[in-house]
């Protein structure tokens, strides 16, 4: 089994710049890029503050910070991914421009190289059956904020191969990630759960329930850390928004249905916590 030493991200929002941290941190030399250059100097500088603030807690020491900068350089093209022996996709949730993006990266990786996508609801058979290399493509959906949460889900497409599978989850497990494998189905298993009680949530606030007072109901009434609309707020509400229109397409139920307030507040440009407004003000 080939050994995997040098890694790409390409999205460096708020998942991207996430991965390629937790990714430079555990010894990977790590390339990031984002096609809008402020994304990428947000991402990069971002991962700089996060670590300046672990040395100020005393979790790493300057010197720690120092290599892992060291490791993280910055793409100014997809060919800059050449020699990465693992590309993770983290872009914006929509299957055309996955699709455009793995056609692109197909092109400029070696052979065996690895191409996975952090993908939170589309199709991993169908992502890979649009490269050159679908034996050697899987989903890695991480969970966010990367840096702090345990879980990565794998998504085996039905041409990904038993190698595949393997080195990714001896990556995963060098990262200090735990893996749960699940299925090529929309929303895997977290967001399969997750984001139906989301959109309900926003139903309850539509109707004219409070935020504050959904979100205290559910971490008082059953002990989730966070309400869950702070949780939409962080998730992004148009991440959310795709990957419910995801589920109601995909598997046909009208329970998936995506709520009217929060189309409303998407074509607002209220995305939650990176737009600085959703359901609370950031
Ligand atoms: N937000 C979450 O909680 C979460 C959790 C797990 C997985 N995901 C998945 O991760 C992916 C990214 O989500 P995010 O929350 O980081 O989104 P985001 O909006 O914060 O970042 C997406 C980034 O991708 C860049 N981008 C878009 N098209 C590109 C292209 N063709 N080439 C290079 N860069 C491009 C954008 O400039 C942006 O910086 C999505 O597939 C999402 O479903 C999100």
């Amino acid at each position: 089994m080939k050994e995997i030493k040098s890694v790409g991200v390409v999205g460096a929002g708020q998942m991207g710049a996430g991965i390629a941290q937790v990714i430079a941190t555990a010894g990977y030399k790590t390339v990031l890029y984002d096609t809008n250059p402020q994304a990428l100097e947000k991402g990069h500088t971002g991962i700089d503050a996060r670590l300046a603030k672990a040395v100020e807690k005393g979790t790493i020491d300057a010197s720690q910070r120092a290599a892992t900068m060291g490791r993280l350089s910055k793409g100014s093209s997809l060919k800059d991914f050449a020699t990465c022996d693992l590309v993770i996709e983290a872009v914006i949730e929509q299957f055309e421009a996955k699709a455009a993006l793995f056609q692109e990266i197909d092109k400029v990786l070696a052979p065996s190289a690895l191409l996975v996508s952090n993908t939170s609801s589309i199709s991993i058979t169908r992502l890979a059956a649009v490269t050159s290399r679908p034996q050697h493509v899987m989903g890695v959906h991480f969970m966010n904020p990367v840096p702090v949460m345990k879980l990565v889900e794998l998504i085996k497409g039905l041409q990904t191969g038993e190698d595949t599978y393997q080195m990714v989850q001896a990556f995963c497990a060098s990262i200090q990630k735990t893996t749960v494998l699940a299925i090529d189905a929309p929303g895997f298993v977290v967001n399969r759960i997750l984001c139906p009680m989301l959109n309900e949530a926003i139903f309850l606030v539509q109707e004219g329930v409070k935020p504050e007072d959904i979100d205290t109901a559910m971490k008082l009434g059953t002990n989730q850390p966070m309400g869950p609309l702070t949780l939409a707020d962080f998730v992004g509400l148009d991440t959310l928004l795709y990957i419910l229109q995801v589920l109601h397409r995909e598997l046909g139920e009208d329970k998936y249905r995506p709520c009217p307030l929060l189309i409303k507040y998407v074509e607002a440009g209220w995305y939650g916590k990176k737009s600085g407004r959703g359901f609370y003000s950031y």
